[in-house]
């Protein structure tokens, strides 16, 4: 059934108090919930408990055997007065939960996920995010195998029991919804702190991992603390219970879950070391804790009223996240790498069958909507209203939402409406971006008439329609530009912030005494897309002397995507305005190596598909290669002495350090893009002595991808001495099959299905599916094989893994569901996979849902 946000009610029974006693075991867990609940307004409906799988085995109200019945999976109870005490029990099996929602078995330990209705596989509860409740917890286990107990809240008491067995129970004052409910059982060592708030409280920290992984762990620990500090500084929000506990499991849908308290990490977002994990492995894990932690404030302290407003609290903290991390190091650099995610993933989710608003009205089921959008366009939405308000404002808005919000489950109204308060301004237009899908374009046109200084900056917009919402109002556009003299190289008209508003606006510049150079958009102040008719010397000009970072970073991105476009629709380009841009960029002393790697790399053969009306992944892979080989030959030179000046570098995590080792693979990866002789050597050279995970991946990818049969030797060779030296390490396994996954060699898709059978692959595990099949659905050239093979595999898989998992499984459609955008021939061989999937006898509700619509 759909779920629509116009329906919204309030529950019909709140629950203040819920004692749960879980008796625990792999092949059987006992749970017993007691629910003081409280009838909420005048109504006479019965009290409906959700369930997922649940069998009552015995239901109690104030303390006698009560009438009950089923409604579907839910439990249905018939109750006289205002408040009772509701008991019942039932009883799960953790091990044989494949779907990892709800209480399952992870690595020999047990844990939980309940976002977004997981809990109701564990308890019968009303799971929708507005009951808070306050939580106690008993669990029992057996001592020796699950040595270490722990729940949301804090520890109140624990104890040995019968036959082995001990317990423990811990109290959470805070009222939470059950989403953020969290019990781990397991045999696992902690990894240690003290934090100290702002107002003078002690909180114990604890990274909780096997013991064999604690050395892996100190980069995430050192990470919360300055998360916890940051949010002080820069938020005002301090941390509220004595604990803080984070653990880290190897089964794991997504990231990470902000259970309070008691936050439970996919293992990738948390163990880090120089050996294992790269330079961006350190830097996501630091922004999922930085997210998982900041959660606290924005998701537990103010949570959801309901699952339409998931981008409440993802949105803002991703927003959070990003500020984060843009502040312990290059912040350009970190926006050109969410600008860029945001393009890879969420543009063309905005572009498909799978759009949707910020704001969503309706779903089938909700784990199909943790998406790009609610996250990381959520996030530009947040950013846009900061840059409207500015930095105080924005902050005495965020005071304004945090103090009137606390504790209670809130709106994105609720948010939007502190922001005008608070902000002094007038938001009414802009919520169109909480309810329009799709992404705005704005085409920018400037004409300068030389003899009377001025110019003129025509600037439409449009948006494009999306399923179910044929035809779109303008949108608040805040865009950043400025305009250069191209002739003085100085700045003619200083950084301005437009709204743009209408569906066309004009604006008039005076004083342009020469030819004016635009540069909007700036920062990615708006998450659009924006044509402009920018010839290929001022965009040359721009990637030279932009002063803002993004843009400058964004002229050259649009001049090789201008020159690769052509190469692709007219058969050939120019390639000397992309290699003279990029010498110039790879010679300017001032710039940060870090900003440099970012600049010289060529958009992604998706990146290029997605500006055109048909793709032609064969065409894209080859014009882009060529346009590599060029890049390398033309500036082997620089290439080498670049690589050289950094060859020799020591690991050390720090800026300096991720940017010197950033440049190093692309430029290793330009000089075996030339084609010159020695380029596997150098690679395999630097496959065996890296000192750390970056180099060694960043080889192993140049050899992975290289075509060459001289390279045969050295490919091989990597790949094996890769997997040996790794093969009792999961996350690196990962890392070995998604290498091989993201191949640009022709014989991909056979590999590809080797490493299917390989014994380490499992569909069990979502890391290793999304490390194989994730992977490959996105390498453009591989998966779109002429044959159809590549889709066909896909299907395959998907079908199995949602026997499994079926949220996994239903992430990974997108790939398919891209069938328009290709010639009719695979058009119809993505829709006939499509269609077989959608046939299959007991298809799951996510998959259900995202399949039909990728039809549609
Ligand atoms: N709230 C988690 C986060 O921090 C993610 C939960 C994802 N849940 C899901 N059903 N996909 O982003
Ligand atoms: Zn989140």
């Amino acid at each position: 059934a759909i779920t629509r946000r116009a329906d919204y009610t309030p529950p019909d029974w709140l629950v203040p108090d819920l004692a749960l006693d879980f008796d625990l075991a792999p092949e059987r867990t006992r749970v017993r919930a007691a629910l003081s609940v409280a009838r909420n307004g005048a109504h006479d409906r019965p009290l409906r408990l959700d369930g997922d799988g649940l069998t009552p085995l015995a239901v109690r109200v104030d303390g006698a055997e009560a009438r009950w019945r089923m409604d579907g999976a839910a439990l249905v109870i018939d109750l006289p007065g205002e408040t009772h005490v509701v008991e019942t029990e039932v009883q799960i099996v953790p091990e044989r939960n494949t779907q990892l929602m709800g209480l399952y078995h992870s690595g020999g330990n047990l844990c939980t996920q309940c976002e977004a209705e997981g809990f109701r596989r564990i308890t019968f509860f009303p799971d929708r995010p507005d009951v808070l409740t306050r939580y106690r917890v008993k669990m029992t286990a057996d001592k020796a195998r699950y040595p270490v107990l722990l729940a949301n809240g804090d520890p109140v008491a624990s104890g040995d029991g019968e036959g082995g067995r001990h317990w423990a129970e811990w109290h959470d004052p805070f009222p939470k919804p059950c989403y953020l409910f969290a019990l781990v059982a397991g045999d696992l060592a902690a990894n240690r702190a003290t934090f100290t708030t702002a107002s003078g409280r002690t909180v114990q920290l604890g990274i909780w991992v096997r013991e064999k992984d604690l050395p892996k762990t100190d980069h995430a620990l050192h990470a919360l603390k300055l998360s916890m500090a940051w949010d002080e500084r820069v938020y005002g929000r301090e941390y509220d219970l004595d604990v803080f506990n984070i653990v880290a499991v190897d089964d794991f849908n997504f990231g990470a879950m902000e259970n309070k308290g008691l936050n439970i990490f996919n293992s990738r977002y948390i163990l880090a070391d120089p050996d294992t994990a790269t330079d961006y492995d350190y830097d996501a894990v630091a922004a999922v804790v930085a997210h998982e932690y900041f959660h606290n404030w924005s998701g537990n302290r103010v949570t959801c009223r309901d699952w339409f407003q998931l981008s409440l609290k993802e949105g803002f903290t991703v927003y959070r996240d990003q500020q984060f991390s843009a502040d312990q190091g290059s912040a350009a650099v970190k926006r050109i790498e969410d600008v860029r995610g945001l393009r890879a993933a969420q543009f063309p989710e905005d572009g498909g069958p799978l759009a949707h608003p910020v704001r969503p009205d309706e779903y089938l089921e909700i784990s199909n909507f943790y998406t790009a959008t609610i996250y990381n366009k959520g996030a530009e939405v947040i950013r846009m209203m900061a840059t409207i308000l500015g930095p105080q404002k924005f902050r005495a808005a965020t005071d304004l939402y945090f103090d009137r919000f606390d504790g209670t489950a809130a709106t994105c109204e609720d948010f939007v409406a502190c922001m005008e308060e608070a902000g002094g301004v007038d938001l009414t237009q802009f919520r169109l971006w909480y309810s329009q899908a799709g992404t705005p374009r704005v085409t920018a046109t400037l004409d300068h008439q030389a003899g009377d200084g001025r110019a003129h900056l025509t600037l439409r917009q449009s948006v494009p329609p999306t399923p179910g919402q044929p035809d779109k109002a303008p949108m608040v556009l805040p865009l950043k530009l400025k305009l250069f003299g191209a002739e003085t190289d100085t700045s003619l008209i200083e950084e301005r912030l437009v709204l743009l508003e209408e569906a066309e606006t004009r604006i008039a510049f005076e004083g342009v005494t020469e030819r004016p150079v635009l540069s909007i958009n700036r920062g990615f102040s708006a998450p659009v897309i924006v044509d402009t008719n920018r010839s290929a010397a001022d965009l040359a000009f721009l990637s030279a002397q932009d002063d803002d970072p993004f843009a400058r970073y964004e002229a050259m991105q649009q001049l090789m995507l201008d020159t690769l476009v052509a190469a692709v629709t007219q058969g050939r380009a120019d390639h000397a305005p992309v290699i003279e841009a990029v010498a110039n960029t790879l010679s300017d002393p001032a710039l940060d190596p870090a900003f440099v790697a970012e600049a010289v790399l060529l958009p992604s053969d998706s990146f290029i598909g997605d500006q055109l009306a048909l793709v032609d992944p064969e065409t894209i892979f080859q014009k882009r290669e060529a346009l590599r080989r060029e890049l390398g030959r033309a500036l082997e030179d620089q290439w080498r002495s670049l690589y050289e000046s950094v060859r020799a570098n020591r690991f050390e995590y720090s800026p300096a350090g991720k940017g010197a080792r950033r440049i190093k693979s692309v430029a290793l990866g330009y000089i075996n893009a030339s084609g010159a002789s020695d380029g596997p050597d150098l690679a395999f050279a630097q496959f065996e002595s890296a000192d750390n995970m970056t180099d060694r991946q960043g080889a192993l990818t140049t050899l992975a991808n290289s075509p060459s049969d001289a390279a045969n030797g050295q490919r091989v060779a990597a790949l094996d001495i890769f997997y040996h030296r790794y093969s009792d390490n999961g996350l690196v396994l990962d890392k070995w099959f998604q290498t091989q996954a993201l191949s640009t060699r022709a014989d991909t898709l056979d590999a590809v299905q080797d490493l299917a059978r390989h014994p380490d692959f499992t569909l069990a595990n979502p890391n290793r599916a999304r490390a194989l099949i994730g992977a490959f659905a996105v390498n453009q050239r591989a998966f779109h094989a002429p044959d159809g093979r590549g889709y066909r595999f896909v299907a395959d898989q998907l079908i199995a893994l949602d026997k499994l998992n079926p949220q996994t499984a239903a992430k990974l459609v997108p790939p398919l569901g891209r069938w328009r955008r290709f010639e009719a021939d695979r058009a119809a061989k993505m829709r006939a996979e499509l269609e077989r999937i959608l046939a299959q006898p007991g298809l799951s509700k996510d998959m259900t849902e995202q399949v039909s619509k990728s039809l549609d």
